[in-house]
């Protein structure tokens, strides 16, 4: 069974071909990474008019890749939600108007569904039940999986996602956008344990996170800094040094990397407290923010001594991407083929906040 993916709930404009579930025949990833850097975020306005111009080429260019025409595709499968309404918008539409007009079923796709589907492309034993950590730009949450496709959340963040603190810390020293990947190289030259940052809501009363209170604490010691001349880094709160500025670069990696290790020792920690608490037989680590070196190796680490293997996509399929979307629309489909068959999709609309439920069927 062949399924075009379709995923633009943010800035990425994403469309892959995917042959019975996991055998990726295709997967392009239109990044609009230099469009935003020059605001160290997501603008929405250009998110969404930017896939209103990209998604027609990427799915010429996915098609092609896969060597198919559009015929052959057996199922259309798109991001419903959640995600930047107009962004969402773009792709959900298109995918409805593909599916009515070639006559095919639409499988409406939930975003962190397919971030947590994306273990499946690479590895089709996961021991159930699984715990799914899933961290990225906009979400940090913790669900108990007891079957594939089913989901009870035991906590998620009460403030900022952990990809996002990544962002912000970024941006607050002017490294660039997105912040994970930049961060996540120049930490490598630093020292973890050079600056004790918080590490919030430790406790095993919560599986909530909190990261906001720890991008204060990086600003707040960043504003203790002074250069050798005794000048502070953020003059008239503008921050000054610029990257190759040499007495500032080692403590800026000690600062990055401090600052890294206590996210990954909340995600870890927390991770580790609910199979401990749910008893579960594995774990997976999806999201953006699972590409982190950091991240993925100290996971690894503690999920071999503690006696869970651990799944964690390639980075390709971390972050955003279209065959994490048609891999979990082919399980989908599988479950109740003529419910798809027969759905009215015309009358499923977007959702910039869709919920995360198991499905009904
Ligand atoms: O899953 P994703 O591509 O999009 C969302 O659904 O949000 O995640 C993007 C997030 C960004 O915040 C980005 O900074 C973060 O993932 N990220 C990383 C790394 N690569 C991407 N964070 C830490 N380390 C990385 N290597
Ligand atoms: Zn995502």
């Amino acid at each position: 069974m062949l399924i075009l993916g379709i995923e633009t709930s943010c800035d990425d404009t994403a469309v892959a071909v995917v042959a019975n579930g996991t055998d990726v025949l295709s997967s392009i990833v239109s990044s609009q990474e230099t469009i935003h850097a020059a605001y160290g975020g997501v603008v929405p306005e250009l998110a969404c008019r930017s896939h209103a111009e990209n998604i027609r080429p990427v799915i010429e260019a996915a098609l092609q890749k896969a060597g198919v025409t559009l015929h052959d595709i057996d199922v259309i499968a798109a991001t419903q939600g959640p995600g930047l309404i107009g962004a969402l918008l773009v792709g959900f539409s298109l995918a409805k108007a593909l599916a009515y007009s070639l006559k095919k079923p639409l499988v409406a796709v939930h975003h962190l569904e397919g971030h947590i589907h994306s273990i499946y492309l690479e590895s089709s034993q996961i021991p159930l039940p699984f715990i799914a950590l899933v961290v990225s730009g906009g979400h940090t949450d913790l669900y108990y999986c007891p079957q594939r496709g089913q989901y009870t959340v035991l906590g998620r963040t009460r403030d900022d996602a952990a990809g996002e603190c990544f962002d912000k810390v970024a941006k607050m020293l002017h490294l660039g956008y997105p912040g994970g990947p930049i961060i996540d190289k120049l930490a490598q030259r630093g020292d973890p344990q050079a600056i004790h940052f918080p590490r919030p809501l430790p406790t095993k009363d919560t599986f909530d996170f909190s990261f906001s209170g720890l991008k204060t604490a990086v600003r707040s010691y960043l504003l203790q800094i002074t250069n050798p001349q005794g000048k502070r880094l953020f003059s008239d709160d503008t921050f000054w040094p610029t990257p190759t500025v040499a007495w500032w670069e080692p403590q800026r990696n000690d600062i990055l990397a401090s600052f890294q290790q206590a996210v990954v020792d909340v995600l870890i920690n927390k991770t580790r407290l609910a199979v401990e608490h749910t008893q579960a037989r594995a774990v997976a680590v999806v999201g953006g923010v699972a590409c982190n070196a950091a991240l993925r190796q100290q996971m690894l680490y503690t999920g071999a001594t503690n006696g869970f293997p651990v799944f964690i996509p390639s980075p390709r399929f971390c972050t955003d991407n279209a065959a994490m979307i048609a891999c979990t629309a082919y399980h989908r489909y599988s479950l109740n083929p003529p419910y798809y068959q027969q759905q009215n999709f015309l009358g499923l609309e977007a959702q910039a906040n869709l919920m995360l439920s198991s499905p009904i069927i």
